[in-house]
């Protein structure tokens, strides 16, 4: 299996690689990178973002954005807390532009952006493939650490600011669950997601139940 790639058109291969319902990827704007959910409804395709993440901010004067595909959770982690060095991106020429994605994932899916709808809260954003790298993949069994550490990760992205009680609960019970499910990867994930929940003065005890 070779790196699959589309150069005059990514549509027909992005659909075979989302799937129907939200795919979490991780979005580059700029030199700005970020989780987010993209959401596949048949043939079309959009991101809900808060106004409060710079992405939204970015995709309302730079309409593009490379959908990056991994299962690595130091990704998720990373980038929903800090954003990557500005050496980590590499200009990739899409159609008559360059865009930057993140070097060492090595597949992705670059696209054009529209602001569908702006809410008080959140863009409404519609995506168009324009450039798809697909590189190959070895498919492992789910592994419920890594869906914990990812589930651990969303809710701690809104704990850091409201500090509610039941996301730390929930925060709790997913790490808990990716320690004991979790292979390296996913207890490096959750290294890191305890040490920036500690910095922001938030303390979780792993629940073990
Ligand atoms: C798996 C995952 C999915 C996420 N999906 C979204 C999303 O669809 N929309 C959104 O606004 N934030 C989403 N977030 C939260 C953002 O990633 C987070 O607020 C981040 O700090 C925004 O970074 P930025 O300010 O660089 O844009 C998600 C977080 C995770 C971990």
């Amino acid at each position: 299996m070779g790196i699959k790639e589309n150069k005059a058109n990514g549509v027909e291969c992005a659909f075979d690689i989302l799937r129907e319902g939200i795919n979490e990827v991780i979005v580059a704007t700029e030199q700005n990178a970020a989780p987010m959910g993209v959401i596949r409804k048949k043939d079309s395709l959009h991101m809900a973002v808060y106004l409060t993440a710079h992405t939204a901010q970015i995709l309302q004067r730079c309409p593009f954005a490379v959908l990056h595909i991994t299962d690595d959770p130091r990704w998720f982690v990373r980038t929903a807390f800090f954003d990557p060095d500005p050496e980590e991106y590499v200009l990739e020429k899409c159609t008559d532009f360059f865009i930057p994605r993140l070097r060492e994932i090595p597949s992705w899916i670059a696209c054009t952006c529209r602001v569908q709808n702006k809410t008080k809260e959140k863009l409404l954003v519609s995506l168009t493939p324009i450039r798809v790298v697909q590189s190959p993949h070895v498919f492992h069994p789910v592994n419920r650490g890594y869906n914990s550490v990812i589930e651990a990760t969303v809710h701690a992205t809104r704990y850091v600011d409201t500090k509610d009680p039941k996301l730390g609960d929930l925060i709790s019970f997913h790490l808990g669950v990716a320690q004991k499910c979790g292979d390296e990867a996913v207890k490096e994930a959750v290294k890191m997601l305890l040490q920036h929940l500690s910095e922001q003065g938030c303390t979780i005890v792993i629940s073990y139940r």
